[in-house]
């Protein structure tokens, strides 16, 4: 490299570190108390903030992160893989105990995970996960999203009957799918497939990405409702994507829940709060409360024990009834 690349890119890299310091109280290095005196320095490099999900697992980290003592170094990737590794280049540089990261994309992380090994600082991947070799990360928590796209796909299998609006036999699905390239998104679209084709009346006629986020889905589900009038059941892989769809479907003089069945994933509040009121149909949940779980494991990988390789978080299904049931107590 030469002299001016190599000064563009400090520049760079000292400027997303100092982004990231300044993002929250729990990500100055000595705010919440964590620095120096013995306890865990954390790097957090999170996929950005697309979605309510998100926001809620950020927080968790973050205040796990603050009640424990852990010194948080927190950033927003801002949906950008390269923004991630450069933040995970920084942690290695600062030398941090250990490095957590959602991963934007599931491939292209094996270069930077070489990296932080070769520094000796263990890896630890929250809610999503890479392609690459598993002897890069010590361990990876989250969801199995294969399993939430199975429970969706098996709903729409168990409420045909009364998914098919006009009554033509058929069941026309449009999927709003999450980030291309996300472990999410091609792991629930392959769940929810495999379940589906148990019915030869349910066809997945249009399917597109609305990025995770609710503009997106609102966009994607505008497009849809324009080039198809025979809609039966929008699967959305996540709630921010399936309120998006709502406001199309409305717009376009349509009910959702009724006129067009809604599957969604996730449970956050606000996708709770339109399954108890029937506008989506059923809601498989995705756990976004991490943070606990992460700062246990960063714990035990750093005093040396074993753990699992793969930690599972528990996840359950909501109609709108069992919704309206839990509303109230709901945290995120
Ligand atoms: O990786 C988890 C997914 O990412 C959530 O389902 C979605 O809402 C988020 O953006």
């Amino acid at each position: 490299m030469n002299k001016t690349l190599v000064a563009a890119a400090a520049i760079t890299l000292s400027s997303l570190a100092l982004t990231s310091c300044g993002d929250s109280d729990a990500s100055s290095g000595t705010d919440n108390g964590g620095s120096g005196d013995g306890a865990i320095t954390m790097g957090f490099a999170q996929v950005g903030a697309e979605s309510g999900w998100r926001t809620a697992n950020t927080k968790s980290i973050q205040d796990t992160a603050k009640a424990e003592g852990v010194d948080l170094k927190f950033t927003d990737a801002q949906g950008k893989q390269e923004n991630q590794i450069q933040a995970i280049r920084s942690y290695i540089q600062q030398k941090v105990d250990v490095i957590a990261f959602s991963p934007v994309v599931e491939t292209g992380f094996d270069a930077v995970l070489q990296e932080a090994k070769a520094a000796n600082i263990p890896v630890i991947l929250t809610d999503r996960a890479v392609d690459a070799d598993p002897s890069l990360y010590k361990t990876f928590l989250g969801s199995d999203f294969v399993v939430e796209g199975e429970k969706a796909g098996q709903w729409l299998v168990d409420n045909a009957a009364d998914a098919d609006a006009n009554g033509d036999g058929t069941i026309n699905v449009v999927q709003l799918e999450g980030t291309t390239g996300a472990a999410p998104a091609i792991d629930r679209a392959e769940g929810f497939a495999d379940k589906i084709a148990a019915d030869d009346s349910i066809e997945v006629t249009a399917s597109q990405t609305g990025d995770f986020t609710r503009d997106g889905g609102k966009q994607v589900m505008e497009s849809f409702l324009q080039s198809d009038d025979s809609i039966d059941v929008v699967f959305a892989h996540n709630d921010d994507m399936g309120l998006g769809a709502i406001e199309a479907i409305e717009a376009a003089g349509l009910e959702p829940g009724k006129d067009v069945k809604i599957i969604t994933i996730d449970a956050v509040k606000d996708g709770m709060t339109a399954l108890s009121e029937g506008k989506i149909n059923y809601i498989v949940e995705c756990n976004p409360l991490l943070g606990p779980q992460l700062m246990d494991l960063a714990q035990k990988v750093l005093d040396g024990e074993e753990v699992p390789a793969r930690v599972l978080t528990e996840e359950s299904a909501f109609t709108p009834e069992q919704a309206a049931e839990v509303l109230a107590d709901r945290q995120y």
